[in-house]
């Protein structure tokens, strides 16, 4: 990770810089140039877009620190602007599929511009920390488009998609999910480090919780298919209202991207179209599934709280980390992020270094884990980009933990996720909780 005062030193904050960009370029090194205009649903972006966004809200935080700061074209700014009014009318999410200008070379001329004003910006430039605070999250919103862009590769392509590194993952022995029991109390909920984090991670403040049971690992692709085969998807009683209109209105029978082909289900991702592996985290349901599997299963979703205490609280310590195994930087070998480069879920139980003190393991990537709390701003919560985040404080659901797409620079257990309640194409899964 990147710490802030590491960062104050114009030569890492250069480097972190680039080492963003080239990722970026990296996920789309191998696409055709007839990938880079399509958009496969209103939901997705098309890859093109993703590169010229990234590079357009460095334009963005250029100007608000230097109030001169002359943007490079209206015409790119109208087309990349995904939703702040304060910049003017972004273009309909929906229809950036159906733009040929800018061009797909035109923007990867525009992406080189931007690096090397952003490089002589910060070359040439004083910051205060606020002011550095806002180029440390441009690089952290290239890594969330990062993720995007991955989610929006499997929509478009797949199977068919060649990323430039991939490792093959282990295949472990079928492992059984057990419930473990953390003790409640008052709990500091909240990043409480010193490097960046958003400003929906703070302030840290005290909630109470009461004693709990959450799973060692999130619900298994096997377990899910019980609450299948036990006629999950068609019966009411298991659903929300709003849940069910949904199931009818798309007529879900599975997780996104599921086929059943003869008896068997099956799933097309980046891995080919393959048997669903029982040993995986379920991934692509929404808010709903989840909910309904945990009602059908006599449990339910645990609280965002409840999640970052099984997290992050070590109680014999009684100390909180920044992540499951402590505050050191994940890798390879405690949990499975974009740099993981597997492109899907490990086996569970591949990441017994990824232990929680508590003893939950793949807390810190595969999937996303939704979480029963409502996405607001904690009290106190102070704006430190105006629509950024503050303006999605309204029906969504936070998620917590990061997935196979997250790049390792841009997640921590007190990263907050959040998502519209029937949105499944992202890497979400969830784990069950209990009261006791
Ligand atoms: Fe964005």
């Amino acid at each position: 990770m990147s710490n802030i005062l590491q960062l104050k030193n114009k030569e890492n904050l250069l480097e972190k810089f680039l080492e963003t960009r080239n990722r970026t370029l990296d996920l789309v090194k191998t696409l055709e140039k007839d990938d880079f205009v399509v958009q496969t649903a209103v939901f997705m972006s098309p890859p093109k877009w993703h590169v010229g966004h990234v590079s357009w809200i460095y334009e963005a935080i250029m100007s608000k620190i230097n109030k001169n700061y002359e943007f490079y074209s209206k015409e790119f700014s109208e087309y990349l602007n995904s939703y702040y009014q304060q910049f003017g009318v972004p273009q309909d999410k929906g229809l950036r599929g159906i733009v040929s200008r800018p061009t797909t070379e035109e923007i990867f001329q525009y992406f080189e511009i931007i690096n090397e004003r952003v490089t002589d910006f910060i070359k040439n430039s004083e910051f205060n920390s606020d002011e550095l605070k806002l180029i440390i999250m441009g690089f952290n919103h290239e890594c969330q488009h990062q993720e995007l862009l991955v989610y929006d590769l499997q929509h478009l392509l797949a199977e068919q998609y060649k990323p430039i590194n991939k490792n093959p993952i282990e295949v472990n022995q079928q492992i059984t999910n057990k419930s473990i029991s953390i003790k409640g109390g008052i709990f500091e909920l909240g990043y409480n480090g010193e490097e960046f984090c958003y400003d929906i991670e703070l302030p840290s403040h005290k909630v109470f919780l009461n004693d709990f049971k959450i799973d060692k690992y999130p619900v298994t692709n096997s377990e899910f298919l019980k609450f299948m085969k036990d006629g999950g998807y068609e019966d009411y009683k298991y659903w929300l209202s709003d849940g069910w209109e949904k199931v009818k209105e798309n007529n879900w029978k599975s997780p996104m991207y599921w086929e059943k082909i003869g008896d068997e289900w099956h799933v097309r991702d980046f891995l080919g179209i393959r048997k669903i592996n029982p040993n995986e985290p379920v991934c692509h349901v929404s808010y709903y599934e989840a909910d309904a599997y945990c009602k059908w299963a006599g449990k339910r979703l645990p609280t965002e709280a409840e999640w970052e205490k099984a997290a992050l609280w070590d109680e014999k310590l009684q100390k909180k980390f920044i992540f499951p195994w402590g505050d050191s930087e994940p890798t390879s070998e405690n949990s499975n992020l974009l740099e993981s480069y597997h492109w899907g879920c490990t086996n569970l139980g591949n990441f017994p270094k990824g232990s929680s003190p508590s003893g939950c393991e793949h807390m810190i990537g595969d999937v996303w884990e939704w979480t029963s709390s409502e996405f607001i701003g904690y009290p106190g919560f102070k704006t430190g980009f105006d629509e950024y985040n503050d303006k999605w404080f309204s029906n969504q659901k936070v998620l917590r933990g990061g997935s196979f797409g997250t790049p390792k620079m841009s997640i921590r257990g007190s990263y907050r996720n959040f998502f519209r309640l029937d949105e499944r194409w992202l890497f979400s899964g969830f784990r069950c909780a209990e009261d006791v």
